[in-house]
């Protein structure tokens, strides 16, 4: 894992932003792998900026967005597809026909994940997988102990996830206990990924992302096998780090083509 700490979130999402775009600049049909939550909201900002004033372009871009709420239709405003468009697909010259969010409404959500599956499969897999991180250490919607090597499945979300996410949710109620979700295995073959986490809620996952062992309680840890993932910290969630300083030496010994600034 690289681990790369910024000042604050904002930089660390005008980093997370460069990142993607130079994947696009270097392959402009690159497969997007891409995340919900509060976390990447700038990020998304930053591209739209980069497209609007930059022509950064998405034309011959795919994407897959790695969860949705089971029993939501895409029109809702507490889904994430209508999440994606409002924050990014919107403000960008994507093809909507080429982006993809899993159908949280379909009577037969074992064959939504299958073929989810598949449609990550025929376009050759995804080039970089955007990810954000749950204070119980959850990437996309996997729960502690799931398996670590699992494709796209149906979960039930725990508890603290409930409670995390409820303070967005429009009516806590009516938020849904079960979501769709890229599993971990499905995550683990992104070629490049970025995480961004962000803030003192996180620092507990953080730690045991990177410096714990690998271990189902922490599906973020599952990370530590991948052989391109960079994580984005802030001083907050980095604070408990035990290498804090080995990072900062890593960072500020590269070489030019190392970094992303
Ligand atoms: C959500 C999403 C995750 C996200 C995480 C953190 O439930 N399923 O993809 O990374 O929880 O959310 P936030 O960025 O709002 O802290």
């Amino acid at each position: 894992m690289e681990v790369i700490i910024q000042e604050n979130p904002n930089d660390g999402c005008l980093l997370g932003a460069k990142i993607i775009a130079k994947k696009i600049r270097d392959k402009p049909n690159a497969v997007l792998g891409l995340a919900t939550g509060r976390t990447p909201e700038k990020l998304y900002r930053e591209l739209a900026r980069m497209h609007r004033e930059e022509g950064l372009d998405f034309s011959q871009v795919t994407t897959f967005n790695l969860d949705e709420y089971v029993g939501l239709p895409p029109e809702h405003d507490q889904s994430y597809r209508y999440f994606m468009n409002e924050h990014l697909f919107r403000h960008i010259n994507v093809d909507l026909a080429n982006t993809h969010v899993p159908a949280g409404n379909l009577d037969d959500l074992h064959a939504e994940c299958r073929d989810y599956e598949k449609r990550i499969k025929a376009v050759g897999g995804i080039d970089i997988q955007l990810l954000g991180l749950g204070r119980n250490g959850h990437i996309g919607f996997n729960e502690p102990t799931g398996s670590l090597r699992s494709r796209t499945w149906i979960k039930i979300l725990s508890e603290q996830t409930l409670n995390d996410n409820a303070a967005v949710f429009g009516d806590p109620g009516s938020m849904p206990k079960h979501a769709v979700t890229m599993g971990i295995g499905t995550i683990m073959e992104a070629r490049q990924i970025v995480l961004l986490a962000f803030g003192p809620a996180k620092v507990r996952a953080v730690m045991e992302m990177i410096e714990g062992p690998l271990a189902a309680v922490c599906p973020g840890s599952a990370l530590q096998e991948h052989p391109r993932t960079t994580v984005v910290l802030d001083g907050n969630s980095s604070a408990g780090l035990q290498y804090l300083d080995h990072y900062r030496w890593i960072e500020s010994h590269k070489l030019a083509w190392q970094r992303y600034d």
